[in-house]
């Protein structure tokens, strides 16, 4: 069995796979997650796009379960959908930008190749192209910004989108089943495969949205995810896995958004 169908069985069973990454992105995710720290202040106050979720989002600004207990990170969030309108931008010409554009563009194909494989797990027809509604999100999480009276940096949830493929640059993911934790090993070369409920609904619920986590460390240390979160395309008309009933997931989409401090997705 390849390594992909291997992947894309677990992610069917269980809502979790992982995948191992070809060495040019590997690369790219590295420039990416070393890059950031040389962006300026006030280029992130002005690449910021909050009513298309694009762009930069200073620290704080998402949350996952409760308002008053933010996420303790800064993003930078990127849309191929939105990468049109940024082109007067300086900043789309930096070395970060151009390697988050090639990351996108190979995280896409490898996302679709996923889902395709899910599909096949299903016997069900492959689904339509989803790179336009889809996006890549990096998570920052400094020294400096730790809270030591916090368990979790990031509180449990599920990310209410089809698939998220999660490249964290040390320990700190895991999976919340019940009331234990289970901490998210990865090979270097390795990326985590989550299964979000909008895949849940899709599958008419055989696959579980994985509820995962990140623990708050124990010392400060810097820490970054790059990840790439699947949305369904919103053109295409959506018929479940099991019960093969049309399925409309936009409402859903939104509500997930949303419900993390986001604005409604401008594309659906
Ligand atoms: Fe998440």
């Amino acid at each position: 069995m390849t390594q992909l169908k291997t992947c894309c069985a677990s992610i069917a069973r269980s809502g979790f796979g992982t995948l191992q990454l070809p060495e040019a992105m590997l690369q790219d995710y590295k420039q990416i997650v070393d890059g950031y720290s040389a962006i300026s202040h006030a280029t992130k106050a002005s690449f910021s796009f909050s009513q298309d979720t694009d762009g930069f989002f200073p620290f704080g600004a998402e949350y996952s379960s409760v308002e008053e207990h933010p996420d303790l990170c800064e993003r930078f969030c990127y849309w191929p959908a939105h990468a049109s309108k940024r082109k007067g931008f300086e900043f789309t010409r930096s070395d970060f930008f151009a390697a988050v554009e090639i990351f996108e563009r190979q995280v896409s194909e490898l996302a679709q190749e996923l889902m395709d494989g899910i599909c096949s797990e299903f016997g069900v027809s492959p689904l339509a192209p989803f790179r336009s509604a889809s996006y890549v999100q990096l998570c920052v999480y400094r020294a400096q910004n730790a809270s030591i009276e916090r368990r979790f940096a990031q509180d449990p949830h599920e990310d209410g989108h089809m698939l998220s493929l999660i490249k964290p640059s040390r320990e700190g993911l895991v999976l919340v089943r019940g009331r234990s934790l289970e901490p998210v090993r990865l090979l270097e070369n390795e990326i985590a495969v989550l299964a979000g409920s909008l895949l849940t609904e899709l599958s008419d619920h055989a696959i579980p949205a994985a509820y995962h986590a990140v623990l708050a460390p124990q010392k400060p240390v810097d820490r970054s995810s790059l990840i790439y979160f699947v949305n369904p395309n919103p053109e295409q008309m959506l018929t479940s896995f099991f019960r093969r009933q049309r399925i409309d997931l936009s409402r859903s989409v939104n509500a997930r958004h949303t419900g993390f401090g986001n604005q409604p997705i401008q594309l659906l």
